[in-house]
């Protein structure tokens, strides 16, 4: 399998040591992506990535190639420490270049494990913060590391172990879980913003080249037959909402 690390820390110390840990858990390829070591500008707030495609992003560059490193993974492990209750500044000004992936979804055959460590508080907060944002990506299914360094808590390392060779199995199996409820409304409401009278261009044209516009859900993920009629109906209230 190939497992793709991206490590939103300026340094490699505790978030990056349960990162190791983690890899000792896993078999297969790794590729490293430290974002102190991408130098990726800040996001300018243009919203050309959004608005007119990703292409148009004055960084897409160094942005393409985390993309693709992204589609070409079977797992990605997303890491980072807790700052001021939040992400990193490095990893959120990665999300922030990915802005468009809440418009325009592709990553829904992939799974992830996020790894978060903190001196003492936030921890849960920002590793459910990334796993929405995962979520929005598409991502089929999200793991989840927060450890508090500052305690001594030696259930932590079982913890670590437990969750990476659950995410090992996982992806591994190349199982696809069925979605939450509310991935499939995102689903559905960026659909049918994609159909409206004045949609944003970029969106209608990925979700029609995709051929995700006659779809409940991503066709590479099954939904139940609840699930379909479920996602059929939101579908129709967005129409008429939005
Ligand atoms: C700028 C900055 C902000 C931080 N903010 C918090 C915080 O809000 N809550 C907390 O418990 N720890 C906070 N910490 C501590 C780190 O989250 C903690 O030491 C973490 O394990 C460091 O990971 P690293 O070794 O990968 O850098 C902060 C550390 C720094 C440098």
């Amino acid at each position: 399998m190939n497992y793709l690390i991206i490590n939103g820390s300026p340094r490699k110390k505790n978030t990056w040591a349960i990162a190791e840990q983690v890899k000792s858990n896993l078999k297969g390829d790794f590729e490293e992506i430290h974002l102190s070591e991408e130098d990726i500008p800040l996001c300018r707030g243009c919203q050309n990535c959004i608005m007119n495609g990703e292409k148009y992003c004055p960084h897409y560059s160094q942005i393409k190639d985390i993309i693709e490193k992204i589609r070409k993974c079977d797992g990605i492990i997303i890491a980072s420490p807790v700052y001021a209750m939040n992400v990193t500044a490095l990893l959120k000004n990665l999300i922030d270049h990915t802005a468009y992936l809440y418009h325009r979804p592709e990553f829904f055959t992939k799974k992830a494990l996020v790894v978060v460590s903190t001196a003492g508080a936030g921890h849960k907060k920002v590793a459910n913060y990334i796993d929405e944002t995962l979520r929005h990506w598409g991502i089929n299914k999200v793991y989840k590391i927060a450890v508090q360094c500052g305690g001594k808590d030696s259930l932590e390392t079982k913890d670590i172990d437990k969750t990476s060779l659950k995410f090992r199995k996982d992806v591994e199996s190349k199982k696809m879980h069925s979605p939450k409820l509310s991935d499939i409304i995102f689903f559905d409401v960026w659909k049918a913003m994609a159909l409206t009278d004045d949609p944003i261009k970029a969106d209608r044209q990925f979700w029609f080249e995709t051929g995700l516009v006659n779809n409940d859900f991503s066709p590479e993920v099954k939904l139940g037959f609840l699930k379909r009629m479920f996602s059929k109906i939101m579908f129709n209230i967005m129409k008429r909402v939005i």
